[in-house]
């Protein structure tokens, strides 16, 4: 394993995480991230120069919880041939694999035996988040609650379902989208359970942690709360999400142990070669062994590893996967290019494209008229 470090140290602040065990769920195909996800699993995308997953594995080490299991199921090996047993982190991770996939709640299930406290925390492993998590767990210790939950208050919460709670922080409801929410607290996908709950979710069969395990928790009167904030927090489900969130760790908007000290307009790793005359913005990120042409300029774009960019080319709000070629002059915005495809000088790509993995797109291939 390369790159990593190790973070944190111990302090009173997080001694509830010393009893605490950790489970994410990294099992989900990542299908709204596709083509990047058809070789790589959306946990283990490189966000601002690591695998998306070892900012979380970072942030939960600096609560001071030490053990870790993850629910794979896509693509398992990936995981583990990367961070192994956690040890260079100074983690202790284990892996629990799911030969069909199990969803959330069955996914949750499935690492029962793996757990050591009674105190559990679960991560869904494609949330970028900034809340402290040792005042997650101090919240659920203070209620004496069966399930915490994070909810973070946003600013539009009618593309989530929403969680109210009553003045002692207790869930009421759990409600689907809605056009007319009655609160702004939505789920953010962090979870506290007493240990016992959880071998109550069905075994063997797929479940929905949210859509029947929390549901009927609150049915059997068992006390569910909620740790409100307005931490930062970003589901790094779709393409825009994934760049957005990418920039925000480069320019320091979102926290992470990982790059703190390093923040800034770009980070480009010391492998990467960058042209006189380019530009890199907006939280642009450029991977392992990249090039950067003379004139290029890259807003907001996570370039992966190996990528060639040519004299000239204009990108913003793009993904642009491992080894991919980008000719002279090119323009490409609101894009995904999937790994090694060859994009030809002076084509123009913009429009939430999705370029496949290893296609050719000849010189001037594909032009859009100046008012298109
Ligand atoms: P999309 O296909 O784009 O919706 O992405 P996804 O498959 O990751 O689904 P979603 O974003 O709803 O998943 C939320 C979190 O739960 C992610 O961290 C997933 O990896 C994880 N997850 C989803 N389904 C499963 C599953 O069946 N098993 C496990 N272990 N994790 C899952």
């Amino acid at each position: 394993m390369s790159n990593n470090r190790k973070f944190g140290t111990m302090t009173e602040e997080n001694s509830l995480g010393q009893h605490t065990d950790a489970v994410i769920l990294v099992g989900g195909k990542g299908t709204r991230l596709r083509p990047l996800t058809l070789a790589t699993p959306k946990p283990m995308l490189p966000t601002a120069g690591v695998p998306f997953l070892q900012h979380l594995l970072a942030r939960i080490k600096a609560a001071g919880i030490t053990h870790v299991v993850m629910g794979t199921s896509y693509k398992a090996e990936v995981f583990e041939d990367y961070f192994g047993n956690g040890a260079d982190l100074g983690l202790e991770i284990e892996y629990v694999v799911e030969e069909t996939a199990l969803g959330t709640g069955g996914g949750i299930r499935n690492v029962y035996d793996r757990l050591r406290n009674d105190t559990v925390m679960v991560f869904n492993g494609d949330v970028l988040g900034g809340t402290d998590l040792s005042q997650v767990l101090h919240t659920h210790h203070s209620k004496d609650a069966d399930l915490t939950m994070h909810l973070v208050r946003v600013a539009d919460p009618r593309a989530f379902g929403c969680v109210p709670t009553d003045a002692d922080g207790r869930v009421l409801e759990f409600l689907e989208k809605t056009e007319d929410p009655p609160t702004d607290q939505i789920n953010a996908g962090i979870y506290v359970f007493k240990r016992e709950l959880i071998e109550t979710i069905p075994a063997g069969r797929p479940v929905s942690v949210e859509r029947e395990t929390f549901p009927r928790l609150l049915e059997d009167g068992l006390r569910v709360f909620g740790h409100v904030d307005q931490s930062y927090w970003r589901d790094m489900g779709t393409p825009n999400d994934f760049v957005r969130g990418s920039s925000d760790l480069v320019r320091g908007i979102a926290p992470s142990p990982v790059i703190a000290g390093r923040t800034g307009e770009s980070l480009v790793d010391e492998s990467a070669g960058v042209h006189d005359g380019a530009l890199l913005l907006g939280g642009t990120v450029i991977g392992r062994g990249s090039e950067i042409g003379a004139g290029a300029r890259l807003d907001a774009t996570v370039v992966f590893d190996g990528v060639r960019i040519e004299p000239g080319v204009i990108i913003e709000n793009s993904i642009i996967g491992a080894g991919v070629t980008i000719g002279a002059n090119a323009r490409i915005s609101d894009c995904v290019i999937g790994d090694g495809a060859r994009i030809g000088a002076r084509c123009e790509l913009k429009g939430g494209m999705r370029v496949w993995p290893g296609v050719e797109i000849p010189d001037n291939g594909v032009r859009f008229s100046p008012d298109a």
